[in-house]
């Protein structure tokens, strides 16, 4: 896997695509020490901090239909890079593409795409809270450095990139040949909330149910009082 890691930049994401937009449509990642404009979801910054990790994976598809998927491939593939430094026990995923720590939020994933020709190249941006742990949207946030495990080194953002990337290719060709079946049911075995009662928060209303299960295309299908089945595709997600 070709890796490049800057001292600085805008944002990996936007680099990222930038530099598949002029020819280079990947696979690679591009990791920075510092961005200056990192994004977040929802047009919200994303606070960089030198000793954290800042990167982007850019991948072209030959099916865009499914490009969702990849936030569910990168929500794993950092859960497992995480194993090397937090005990497994204390990590779970949170829908849509969050990792949490003892319920903590310790990393953002935030999926950009675009088109050249007719291909589509998916910059899978990752910001992984190392040394420390700015608020995120309010939540308390955690960091690698306050959960390591006895006897392990808190990891420079360089070190740790090569381990993340290779994560997110083994899960991303067990993608390609099998679909997403397999990884939605890895997520949905480290995931909180299955089978209780959540509530989601769409950009425009508000649904309580039971998190019954992940669709095929990563939506939450959660099911209200009067059993009405709602597949969400994008929301917040808060437990009750
Ligand atoms: C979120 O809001 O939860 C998503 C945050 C994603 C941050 C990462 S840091 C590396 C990449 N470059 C960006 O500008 N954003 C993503």
């Amino acid at each position: 896997m070709r890796i490049v890691f800057l001292e600085e930049t805008d944002s990996t994401n936007k680099e990222a695509i930038r530099r598949g937009s002029m020819g280079d449509i990947g696979p690679f990642w591009l990791g920075a020490y510092n961005q200056t404009e990192g994004k977040g979801r929802r047009g919200r910054e994303w606070v960089s901090v030198r000793g954290n990790l800042l990167a982007s994976g850019l991948y072209s598809l030959s099916i865009p239909e499914n490009a969702a998927n990849l936030s569910f491939i990168a929500a794993l593939a950092v859960s497992k890079t995480l194993e090397n430094y937090i005990i497994e026990d204390k990590i779970q995923l949170k829908w849509p593409n969050d990792v949490l720590v003892d319920g903590k939020k310790i990393c953002g994933i935030l999926l950009e795409s675009s088109f050249v020709n007719k291909t589509m190249i998916v910059a899978i941006g990752i910001g992984i809270n190392i040394v420390s742990s700015p608020e995120i949207d309010k939540f308390v946030a955690t960091s690698i450095a306050k959960n390591l495990k006895p006897e392990i080194k808190i990891p420079f953002p360089g070190e740790m990139l090569p381990i993340l990337a290779k994560e997110f290719q083994t899960y991303f060709e067990i993608w390609q040949s099998q679909g997403f079946a397999p990884l939605r049911n890895l997520w949905l075995k480290k995931c909180v909330g299955l089978n209780k009662a959540i509530i989601a928060r769409t950009h425009n209303e508000e649904i309580e149910g039971i998190f019954e299960s992940l669709g095929d295309n990563g939506e939450l299908n959660l099911r209200d009082k009067d059993n009405i089945l709602h597949e969400i595709s994008a929301g917040d997600v808060f437990f009750v």
